[in-house]
């Protein structure tokens, strides 16, 4: 594993000039918007990175972004790795190692995410303060090397405070509504049942989604602070549940996207 990281990092670092990054982001499924906003001086496709996983169909358009935004130096993951894919979680998080390799401080995460808290609608944004982990895996299981962090990783405030409120205070002064809450990740690929949904907010979760906390538990390892952002998708209410339609929630997605896009500008200038 750390002669992979080495080698990826050297590579990447030989690729880009020595571009050193300050920020890393992972946008999530349908949120790359964000994109847009940077002035793009070096991109890398997944598929020519040494050591990043082999692609799938989805992994494979996926590219590493380098770039200014906001007046910082950013590293951007533009496609995801999800568990459901097949992926194992040692390959989910090592863009995340790679990105602290290349010198990144915070890590910043975006994903698409169901509602599990009545008051939070479809289309809206939540802060993600905390998770509770679900997934049947854990990417730090096995690992021994003492250089890539703590073998018992503290928990205690996986997204930092202050920058929450940074961001809350963001969302504040441009009139966005943005809601504050317990992230659940599961492993899916199916969405969940009315009885799942209910058990998921009985044990104090305000959304649910398939990502995300992997790439938390390691950046956590790797003592980098993290912000985390849902998108709010869809509304899973056992007392009114609706189909799951895709199309629907990637309309959504790219309707609330510029919010968020709006919040993570601004939030990066200031961090
Ligand atoms: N459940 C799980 N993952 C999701 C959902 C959901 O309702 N919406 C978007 N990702």
């Amino acid at each position: 594993m750390l002669r992979a990281i080495e080698e990826t990092v050297e590579y990447i670092k030989r690729k880009t000039e020595n571009f050193k990054p300050e920020i890393g982001i992972v946008l999530g499924t349908g949120l790359g918007g964000l994109v847009k906003e940077i002035q793009i001086e070096h991109q890398l496709m997944y598929s020519n990175i040494p050591n990043f996983p082999i692609s799938t169909l989805e992994f494979h358009s996926g590219k590493l972004i380098f770039g200014t935004l906001s007046g910082k130096k950013i590293v951007a993951m533009q496609g995801r790795l999800h568990y459901y894919e097949g992926y194992t979680m040692q390959q989910i998080t090592f863009p995340v190692r790679v990105m602290k390799g290349l010198g990144i401080q915070n890590l910043i995460v975006s994903n698409a995410a169901g509602s599990l808290n009545p008051e939070f609608k479809r289309g809206d944004l939540m802060i993600i303060e905390d998770h509770i982990n679900l997934q049947p895996d854990n990417p730090l299981r096995g690992l021994i090397e003492s250089s890539l962090g703590p073998r018992f990783p503290d928990m205690s405030e996986p997204y930092k405070r202050d920058i929450i409120a940074k961001a809350l205070s963001i969302a504040n002064e441009v009139a966005i509504n943005c809601h504050k809450g317990v992230y659940v990740a599961v492993s899916g690929p199916n969405l969940e049942t009315k009885a799942e949904y209910k058990y998921l907010r009985l044990i104090g979760g305000d959304a649910v989604g398939m990502s995300t906390v992997p790439e938390v538990i390691v950046a956590n390892q790797a003592g980098l602070p993290v912000f985390a952002i849902s998108v709010l998708t869809d509304e899973g209410f056992p007392e009114d549940l609706q189909p799951f339609n895709l199309d629907e929630i990637l309309a959504v997605a790219a309707k609330a996207e510029p919010k968020m896009t709006e919040i993570l500008t601004r939030l990066i200038a200031e961090i």
